[in-house]
């Protein structure tokens, strides 16, 4: 499929001021704070490099995690973690828009790299509003008068229309940067040419994300199996009559996804043969593992699929033909609890069928576990990637393309 959207080609970056959008959004320590896992960093280390390769002078926005979480944090670690990963001087700027940024902004010369302050400190980034509003905010009104053009390189946060994702397509000349192309390029192809049967593995703690795609891909026929693992197999469980134990409720209702279970029994009601849920889950009972059958649930937090489960999902699994999967069967960082999802990975791994894996932390555990090449595609978006397998519109992407379309795909920005 033709991407109808501005890439780095499409602009004469010598000397210019450009935005950066990425998302390197890092799973990081809750006891020590040090980020875990540099996968994002990483991938978005290219497209920074060539830009400054290029001559721009390279501003970059991002986020770390959302308000109220323990590991939403400054970008400091970010900044130092870039400069080792690109040996390039980074510079960081404890301020987003504010007199500091600019004038850091305002001394850059050509090739310079500055790493801005986590744009979710600024409380308009968080609203959920329609791109047109958010180019109002104050950080896009700021911040546009900076620069010459803005690059989103963010493909893990496509699916989220905020400021500093959407708001300056509305300002400045966009287009994507070297991670949202390939990312477009691979998932659009994979998409027209889904082989049946196309199983679904979704699992981890945004249930938001996981409950929109089973609901999509269920109404539009395009998947046979979902397979429910983590807090959304919990809410399913839940919503199916059975009794969780009150460790497990309250971590929903501490998540806020309480409604999920109403939305999930409407879901079971009418997919009942296509929603498998767990047989079997693992408890963590006194830090160990007790693997127990879902009708005896005790009050103990669930940490894992249990291991009939596995076998059950394992098996479906090895027959599909295509398979997406986001979001960890359960606390995989701990050890007595990564059996799920370990064992999931390699059925993914060693399946005929063709596979994608949603990023963040399911994609951390796959180095782990099993070769990256016996995936097809890992992919650098959770959320991001599960929506747009699920045939939703990206608010980032349509802002791409309303751009193009107001000043035809040939331009060239100078
Ligand atoms: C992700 O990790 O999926 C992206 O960074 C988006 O984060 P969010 O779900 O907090 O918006």
């Amino acid at each position: 499929m033709a991407l109808k959207f501005y890439t780095i080609e499409n602009f004469n970056l010598e000397d210019k001021t450009v935005l950066l959008r990425v998302d390197i959004n890092s799973p990081v320590d809750p006891v020590n704070e040090k980020i875990l896992d540099d996968t994002r960093i990483r991938l978005h280390s290219e497209t920074i490099r060539e830009l400054a390769s290029k001559g721009a002078k390279t501003v970059i926005l991002a986020h770390q995690s959302r308000p109220g979480k323990n590991d939403f944090t400054t970008l400091e670690q970010h900044a130092q973690e870039l400069e080792r990963i690109l040996n390039m001087n980074i510079g960081y700027v404890d301020d987003i828009f504010g007199s500091n940024a600019q004038n850091r902004i305002s001394q850059m010369r050509k090739g310079d790299i500055l790493l801005l302050e986590n744009v979710r400190f600024y409380s308009e980034e968080v609203l959920k509003r329609e791109p047109s509003l958010q180019s109002q905010t104050h950080m896009v009104k700021n911040l546009s008068k900076s620069a010459d053009f803005f690059i989103n390189d963010a493909f893990a946060a496509a699916h989220r229309s905020q400021p500093s994702l959407v708001g300056f397509a509305f300002t400045l000349p966009s287009g994507a940067g070297r991670i949202m192309e390939k990312e477009l390029n691979i998932l659009n192809n994979a998409l027209e040419s889904v082989k049946r049967p196309c199983v679904y593995v979704l699992g981890g703690v945004k249930v938001d994300d996981s409950v929109m795609v089973i609901e999509n891909v269920l109404k539009k026929g395009s998947a046979d199996y979902i397979l429910t693992t983590g807090v959304v197999a919990n809410i399913f469980l839940a919503a199916s009559g059975i009794k969780i134990g009150k460790p497990n409720y309250e971590f929903i209702e501490s998540k806020g996804y309480k409604n999920y279970i109403k939305k999930a029994k409407e879901l079971l009601k009418k997919f009942k043969e296509q929603i498998i849920l767990p047989v079997d889950v693992a408890v963590c009972k006194d830090n160990k593992r007790e693997d127990i059958k879902v009708k005896n649930i005790p009050n103990y937090p669930i940490y894992d699929i249990g291991l009939e489960t596995i076998k059950i999902y394992a098996q479906i699994i090895r027959d599909a033909k295509t398979i997406f999967a986001n979001g960890p069967a359960g606390v995989f960082e701990n050890e007595e609890f990564s059996l799920g999802t370990d064992d999931l990975l390699n059925a993914i791994a060693s399946s005929e069928g063709f596979s994608i894996i949603g990023g963040g932390h399911l994609a951390a555990a796959v180095s782990r576990v099993v070769s990256s090449g016996s995936i097809n595609h890992i992919s650098s978006g959770g959320g991001a990637c599960i929506n747009l397998l699920a045939g939703e519109k990206l608010p980032v992407v349509e802002v791409l393309k309303e751009v193009t379309l107001k000043y035809g795909d040939r331009k060239v920005f100078k």
